[in-house]
């Protein structure tokens, strides 16, 4: 078994693929278990995954169009690229001794190609590297952010997104196409918090488009708590805050946060006062609400960047 780094070694480097890596990891496992998100919906999730490489090989495209894309959408900070990484490990783990492999594009690489290049860039990227792996064995892909890859051609005008833009959507989408033929034992996992700037037909395209919603109340419970386990293995003390008087309550006060915040504003209750931060184990649940209402008086309207 090979290590991680002689993994990215002997896959040959090319522009678009920021990671090259064997699945299973156990390291995707434990963010894959970090992401709170109704069971049902990771059960969902890992099913399309797993049917992908069982049928697609063994049923015809006449009778099922499967392209071998999942699309994960949802606002910023909900988990969609560790769930994607997650799955592409679970996914691997379930057919034992597969022989998996996860290949991660980075999509501004490519499409910050000079003027007329970005074209080419993402066919070579699709007919060459991505078809080379696919080839070699079960491989999955994550295409992070995939709006930029796949624009919407409809809203596009020509001087805000020049026609190369347009032209690599009719790439990917041509790829696409051409690759679901070829392969069956490969898989895209995209991920995207514009919806409404991905190409219609990239998305008609997709086996399954899943929303990624902002987490519930017991959701934000869910992960207040894990956050605050995970702390407790440094800080004993903070461990024991959700059994604390008062802890239901603070949660509820995390609702309205994404996953990434609920984390963020754990920081920024560590950080409450000098004193604190010196000493996290001092930290209070009235620490803890205090931080989520700043949290959320300091968003910005929605819509605008945080
Ligand atoms: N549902 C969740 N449960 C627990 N933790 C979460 C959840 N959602 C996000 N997080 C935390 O936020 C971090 C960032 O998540 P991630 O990068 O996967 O989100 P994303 O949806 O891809 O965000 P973006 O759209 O900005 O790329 C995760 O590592 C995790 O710690
Ligand atoms: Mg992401």
């Amino acid at each position: 078994m090979k290590n991680l780094a002689a993994v990215n070694d002997d896959f040959n480097p090319t522009k678009g693929i920021q990671r090259a890596r064997r699945l299973p990891d156990p390291e995707l496992g434990v963010l894959w278990d970090s992401i709170i998100l109704e069971d049902k919906l990771k059960e969902q999730l890992l099913s399309q995954a797993m049917l992908n490489f069982t049928l697609r090989g063994k049923v015809d495209r006449s009778v099922i169009p499967l392209h071998g894309v999942i699309l994960l959408v949802g606002p910023p900070g909900t988990g969609k690229t560790s769930l994607a990484r997650g799955l592409g490990h679970r996914t691997a783990e379930s057919f034992r001794g597969g022989g998996f492999r996860l290949l991660e594009v980075e999509p501004h690489a490519l499409t910050s190609s000079a003027m007329g290049k970005t074209q080419r860039t993402v066919s070579e990227l699709f007919s060459q590297s991505i078809a080379e792996a696919a080839g070699s064995g079960p491989t999955i892909v994550l295409l992070d952010e995939v709006e930029t890859l796949a624009a919407d051609r409809s809203k596009m005008s020509l001087e805000a997104n020049p026609i190369d833009i347009h032209r690599a959507t009719d790439a990917v989408l041509v790829q696409l196409d051409a690759l679901a033929e070829r392969y069956p034992d490969l898989l895209f996992l995209a991920t995207s918090n514009f919806p409404e700037a991905v190409d219609a037909a990239f998305t008609s395209r997709c086996d399954l488009v899943m929303q990624v919603p902002l987490p519930d109340r017991e959701a934000c419970r869910r992960i207040l708590r894990d956050c605050l386990a995970g702390l407790g293995r440094t800080y004993p003390a903070i461990g024991k805050l959700p059994a604390a008087a008062g802890f239901d309550r603070c949660a509820a006060e995390y609702v309205g946060l994404d996953g990434r915040a609920i984390r963020k504003t754990v920081a920024n209750a560590l950080a409450s006062s000098p004193q604190t931060a010196m000493n996290p184990e001092r930290v209070t649940v009235q620490d803890l609400l205090s931080a989520a209402r700043a949290a959320k008086a300091g968003r910005l309207p929605e819509g605008k960047a945080r």
